[in-house]
């Protein structure tokens, strides 16, 4: 019997307060049309003082559980891709963990970046594939608006705050079409670290630092390198664009999802869009698009996940639903 990671449940949280480009032209030298031409954002959801990564990746955790309908007992493994910790330790997914009511099996984080949700999917996938574990959270979530230079109008604009969460849970299958995570693929490029990264941390400096961009040299890997790693996941699946039903990019920009789209081929009405109102949510764009959308996926359906971010770190997913 064959083992898949199959999607039973998700769910997202996006914090009450919206910056929209409007309020951000009152504070930096900017304006809705600049920001929209170029990004397609019009707004951001920003986490309130007090309000920690933690807390928001809770609250998408247990949307996520409640629509998988299972209790704090069923879930044997946490794992929570942020680059935006509560704390730099210990990892924020062993303080969610506390805080749903979880009281065995693992829990850890993991650093992709704006990749992140498919980093943490694939792993997910090789921890039940394996039969290690049955069900297993996977969380998305960051808190970009503290390590945004907020003076900095070149970078600040582009992100927002949020949680998405993803319960797989272990499914035996042996059909022809097989319902679960079908595969993925990662790359990692680290000779561009310098393109997108903080300029503070824990061993470089003693202070946190703000996030620095070559915003053009980010925008040229993004397109090319999410078209190349689309291009080879379809064809290790023997995947046609018809035989897409949905694809779910990273949202970090409309144009980047719009180019990378145009040179697959991607039709647009089955293309994921959702940073208009989230912005750049980074490891937490993905599942908060799910739960934008989710509910239109009917069991069957073929999904394509992409991402890309610092690192750089990129990577593919391709599911039936
Ligand atoms: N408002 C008004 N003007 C601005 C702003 C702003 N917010 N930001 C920059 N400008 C100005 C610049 O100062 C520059 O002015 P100048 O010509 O007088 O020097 C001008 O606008 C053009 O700046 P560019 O940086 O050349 O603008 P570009 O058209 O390249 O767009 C952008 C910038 C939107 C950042 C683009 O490069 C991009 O989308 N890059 C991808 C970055 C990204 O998405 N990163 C997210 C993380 S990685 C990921 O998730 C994939």
């Amino acid at each position: 019997m064959a083992l898949y990671a199959r999607v039973i449940g998700w769910g997202g949280y996006l914090p009450e307060k919206v910056l929209t480009n409007d309020d951000l032209a009152k504070q930096i030298d900017t304006s809705d049309e600049w920001i929209f031409s170029r990004t397609g954002i019009r707004q951001r959801h920003i986490a309130a003082e007090g309000e920690l990564t933690s807390d928001l990746a809770v609250k998408a955790a247990i949307a996520a559980m409640d629509r998988a309908k299972i209790t704090a007992d069923d879930v044997d493994m946490i794992i929570l891709s942020t680059v935006t910790p509560d704390n730099t330790f210990p990892a924020t997914a062993a303080r969610v963990q506390a805080k749903l009511g979880i009281k065995g099996g693992a829990a850890f984080d993991i650093g992709a970046a704006c990749a992140g949700f498919i980093y943490a999917s694939s792993l997910a996938n090789n921890y039940i594939k394996t039969g290690y574990a049955k069900t297993i959270l996977v969380i998305g979530v960051e808190t970009f608006s503290r390590i945004v230079d907020w003076e900095d109008r070149t970078t600040c604009v582009l992100f927002g705050d949020g949680a998405g969460a993803v319960i797989y849970q272990a499914h035996e299958d042996d059909s022809d079409t097989p319902r679960g995570i079908l595969g993925y693929e990662l790359h990692t490029d680290g000779r561009l670290y310098d393109i997108l990264r903080t300029d503070g941390g824990p061993s470089e400096t003693s202070s946190m630092g703000h996030l620095t961009m070559d915003g053009r040299e980010v925008y040229r890997h993004a397109v090319t390198k999410l078209v190349e790693v689309s291009q080879s996941i379809m064809a290790a699946h023997n995947l046609a664009v018809t035989d897409l039903d949905w694809i779910i990019p990273h949202q970090a920009n409309a144009r980047i999802i719009a180019a990378t789209g145009e040179r697959l081929g991607l039709p647009e009405d089955r293309t994921v869009l959702t940073v208009t109102n989230h912005a750049n949510t980074s490891a937490a764009s993905i599942p908060l698009a799910l739960m934008e959308m989710g509910h239109k996926i009917q069991p069957g359906e073929t999904v394509l996940m992409e991402a890309l971010g610092a690192g750089l770190v990129w990577g593919a997913m391709v599911l039936r639903w």
